[in-house]
């Protein structure tokens, strides 16, 4: 039992306790035998920070830019589908967090909440990105797109590995189901558009906003999404929910900054839970890391102000972090700091 949560892995055991198990094998699972899934934060238990010492640590500050937005940290928030089924404000609550904490939210394609509603939410404060999966229903897709641009999100996320939806067993063993309220917002999921191609990526930066291709491991990839034109990429495994037995995203990252080679910013999720697993991310050359599960625990503990929270102990944890490794800022973190 848990008093006071003082860190994200507190708000994982309380939400634990409070999530029904439909909800929690949904929100907690991972697909095939969870090698992936545990690997995320295994590999970041195995690389180890350099600190150096007696630098001037006496003013520190998390703050730093992604795609030229003003962030308050590195850390961003991950779409996240269903978030109703944690909390009943859902990704109200999740993007007013955000903007209080000075953060982007990217919000779903299988939010349970419209792009309208969320901006309306957030009274015009805040930066919001618009994560895109393509449904094999077109009108859905490009009806949600259009909502978002009105609504002035900042980006585009397309999400690129989810041609089918992986196997996910803690689903299955307890036959999960959306509540019925809920269960309107299912009916997305069932049809993904599995004939996406490199060219689809032109089509979207049709709309006149950055897009930021979510989900490569690879060098390859990263270079196809550089010719594509994305303005950012998110190295990431879908925090282990598509194909078991590839990479942890924080070993894929050295590959990926390689290869784009500084013509687009690269992200990183899967995995996080400590501002320390932020400063190895910037460390290995990723400009800011998103948060999906840890999260979500803060939603489901404490709504709004369980997200609110949770950002606030990531970017303590993060100056902190800084101020001990000797840097000042997140751009003084540099490969000499980690293993
Ligand atoms: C319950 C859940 C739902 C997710 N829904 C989406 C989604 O709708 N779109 C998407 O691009 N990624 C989705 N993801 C993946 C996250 O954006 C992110 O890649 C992942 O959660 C990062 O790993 P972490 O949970 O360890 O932080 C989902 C992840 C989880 C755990």
């Amino acid at each position: 039992m848990v008093a006071e949560p003082i860190s994200v892995w507190d708000y994982e055991r309380l939400a634990e306790e409070k999530l029904d198990a439909n909800a929690l094998a949904y929100f907690a699972g991972g697909a095939g035998d969870e090698v992936t899934l545990r690997d995320n934060l295994a590999a970041f238990e195995r690389r180890k920070l350099r600190p150096r010492m007696l630098v001037d640590v006496s003013s520190v500050t998390t703050a730093t830019t992604v795609l030229d937005t003003d962030v308050s940290m590195p850390v961003l928030i991950a779409p996240l589908a269903f978030q109703r089924m944690a909390h009943p404000d859902g990704e109200r609550a999740t993007a007013r967090a955000a903007a209080s904490a000075g953060t982007i939210l990217c919000l779903s394609s299988a939010a349970t909440r419209s792009p309208r509603e969320v901006h309306e939410a957030c009274e015009a404060k805040g930066t919001r990105w618009f994560q895109v999966y393509v449904f094999s229903d077109r009108a859905l897709t490009e009806g949600l797109i259009d909502e978002a641009v009105e609504c002035g999100f900042g980006a585009l996320v397309l999400t690129v590995d989810v041609p089918y939806l992986g196997r996910r067993e803690r689903d299955l063993r307890i036959d999960f189901r959306l509540p019925e309220e809920l269960e309107p917002y299912a009916e997305r999921l069932k049809g993904f558009d599995a004939t996406l191609s490199w060219r689809d990526l032109e089509w979207l930066a049709g709309y006149g906003l950055p897009v930021v291709v979510k989900g490569l491991l690879t060098a390859e990839d990263a270079r196809l999404a550089c010719e594509h034109g994305a303005a950012a990429v998110v190295v990431s495994n879908h925090g282990g929910r598509q194909l078991d037995g590839v990479q942890a995203s924080i070993d894929a990252l050295p590959e990926v900054v390689e290869a784009v080679d500084g013509r687009a910013e690269v992200l990183l999720d899967g995995g996080v839970r400590r501002g320390t697993d932020a400063l190895k991310a910037l460390a290995l050359g990723a400009r800011a890391v998103l948060i999906g599960r840890a999260m979500l625990w803060g939603l489901a503990v404490n709504g709004e102000r369980g997200v609110v929270h949770v950002l606030e102990l990531l970017r303590a944890e993060i100056e902190l972090g800084l101020a001990l490794l000797g840097c000042s800022s997140p751009s003084e973190v540099t490969r000499a700091h980690v293993t």
